[in-house]
């Protein structure tokens, strides 16, 4: 049971107050029309700033494509935040590389979106390492031997509901999955197999995601009803993690769950629900969309579709040979070791490789200069300024990248190897002082399911009607959470291969 007591204890509620509204709204709306006047370098603009700050929150992609494209950098204020979108290679490089960089502060304050526990006492007592700690530890690549059953038995259950033949939507289905593998990964198996709890947990993510909009990150001090909405659904979902935990605190019998993990390793209540926070949102986010980008992007690739389908039936073949008529695709696919699915793949890594140039190319990371005032070359970059870097800035330079819209997985191969000469020219997994520390799992979560449905079915990518869809649809690019494709969503159109 969730204990609701302590639970109100690490909520912080404070009433509307609407005076105070009333009063910040005047001071904030003389603080824009003014704020030009208080910068001495006259770079940022006060009321032009309010249109930037608006594009940059609701249309972040297409304000950071037309203005850091430059290779130099762009100044804008969101509110009483200096931004500085950066470009080109030497400001990448002090972007990725330089150790005093703050890093999760500044998804915080300009992402959103994400649960954040700013409301709840445990802040001050965890810190980032010990989250980082924490899941380099339990997504280490000796720990994907205990994922992979997990992941393989949930896999199975979706091909049962697939059936022999029929259509199902790619950013649903294959979304749910990831879902639910990034659930078992980094909670513990009662919560990842009880339906009505992964659907609660999954409606307060939505809540919380949902109740980050331009204003409420514009204005964060505003009370208003989305961020009501957002302060309650964090404490019904810390709620519910905490009911599992305290299930597993009173086992008897442990398992390898990350739950049981940390209970084992005298982990508190608190770090646990820091660490599950941050990466079932990490996880869920960046696995769940390129899962699905790269079924649709095989869909219209024949080529890399055959390629990858043989690649998947010799490694069958090496690891699990057909022993009788009893015999599936996932059967066999469940006898395949971890060690080979990391390094038996090559096709499907590049394939990968490309999904996340073209996919993570929307995404604008950020950083916040905590220290002192700095300078980069000629450019200042004043203390408390935060930094926003697009990917698309390098992973869509023609210089780097031949035709770079294209679906082009061969541009990885160790004949062409674009972008090789350049520093941090693929970024997908970030770089430098924070690369990414689920590349391991996040890579065999996605090679477990294309692995399962090009093993097994042939399909076509249809529209609602069925009818095939005669090109890739294209990525909501602004969409900085689901980047779904735009218009009406896309179907696998499927059938079991005979063989
Ligand atoms: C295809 C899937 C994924 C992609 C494309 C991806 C991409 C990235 C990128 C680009 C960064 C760098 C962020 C920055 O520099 O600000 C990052 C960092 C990170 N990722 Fe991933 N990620 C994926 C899956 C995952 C998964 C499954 C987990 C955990 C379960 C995870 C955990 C993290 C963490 C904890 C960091 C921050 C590391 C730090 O604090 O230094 N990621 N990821």
């Amino acid at each position: 049971m969730a204990n609701v007591t302590s639970l109100q204890s690490i909520i912080f509620h404070k009433p509307a107050n609407t005076p105070l509204i009333a009063f910040t709204g005047v001071v904030l709306l003389l603080t824009i029309l003014t704020a030009g006047w208080y910068t001495p370098s006259g770079s940022f603009l006060g009321v032009f700033d309010l249109h930037r700050a608006w594009k940059f929150l609701a249309r972040r992609y297409d304000f950071m494509r037309s203005s850091a494209h430059q290779r130099t950098l762009t100044r804008f204020r969101v509110v009483q935040h200096r931004v500085i979108a950066l470009s080109g290679t030497d400001f990448r490089k002090f972007f990725f590389n330089d150790g005093k960089l703050a890093w999760r502060e500044a998804y915080l304050v300009l992402m959103s979106g994400m649960p954040e526990v700013t409301d709840i006492d445990m802040h001050e007592q965890v810190t980032d390492d010990a989250v980082r700690k924490r899941t380099v530890q339990l997504f280490s690549p000796s720990r994907l031997e205990c994922l992979r059953p997990a992941f393989l038995e949930h896999m199975q259950t979706q091909m049962d509901r697939w059936g022999s033949s029929g259509k199902f939507a790619v950013f649903e289905d294959v979304f749910s999955l990831i879902y639910q593998f990034t659930v078992h990964m980094t909670t513990c198996r009662e919560l990842a197999h009880n339906p009505e709890d992964l659907r609660h947990l999954y409606e307060y993510y939505y809540t919380i995601e949902s109740s980050s909009t331009p204003f409420s990150m514009m204005f964060p001090w505003i009370r208003s009803p989305a961020l009501g909405r957002k302060r309650q659904a964090t404490e019904k979902l810390v709620g519910l993690l905490m009911k599992y935990i305290q299930l597993r605190r009173e086992s008897k019998t442990m398992s390898t769950d990350a739950f049981d993990v940390c209970i084992n390793d005298g982990i508190s209540d608190q770090e646990i629900i820091e660490f599950v926070l941050e990466t079932i949102f990490a996880g869920v986010i960046n696995t769940g969309v390129n899962a699905c980008w790269i079924l649709v992007y095989l869909g219209f690739n024949p080529e890399w579709k055959d390629k990858i389908t043989t690649e998947i039936y010799t490694l069958l073949d090496a690891h699990a040979p057909v022993t009788g008529p009893g015999d599936t695709i996932e059967s066999r696919l469940a006898s395949v070791p971890t060690s080979a699915w990391d390094d038996s793949m090559p096709m499907l890594d590049l394939a990968i490789r490309e999904v996340l140039r073209l996919i993570t190319a929307s995404i604008t990371l950020l950083r916040r200069n905590k220290l002192r005032d700095l300078k980069l070359g000629a450019e200042p970059i004043p203390k408390d300024a935060f930094l926003a870097y697009n990917l698309s800035d390098i992973h869509f330079d023609p210089s780097v990248y031949s035709d770079p819209m294209s679906f082009d997985p061969s541009r990885f191969s160790a004949e062409r190897a674009e972008g090789k000469e350049v520093p941090n020219a693929f970024l997908g997994w970030g770089a430098g002082r924070h690369p990414c520390l689920g590349l391991k799992v996040a890579k065999l979560e996605m090679k477990i399911i294309v692995a399962h449905v090009l093993g097994a079915f042939k399909y076509t990518i249809v529209d609602g009607n069925g009818t095939p869809l005669k090109q890739a649809p294209i990525h909501d690019r602004n969409n900085i959470h689901k980047a779904k494709p735009l218009g009406d969503p896309c179907y696998i159109k499927y059938e079991r291969k005979t063989k």
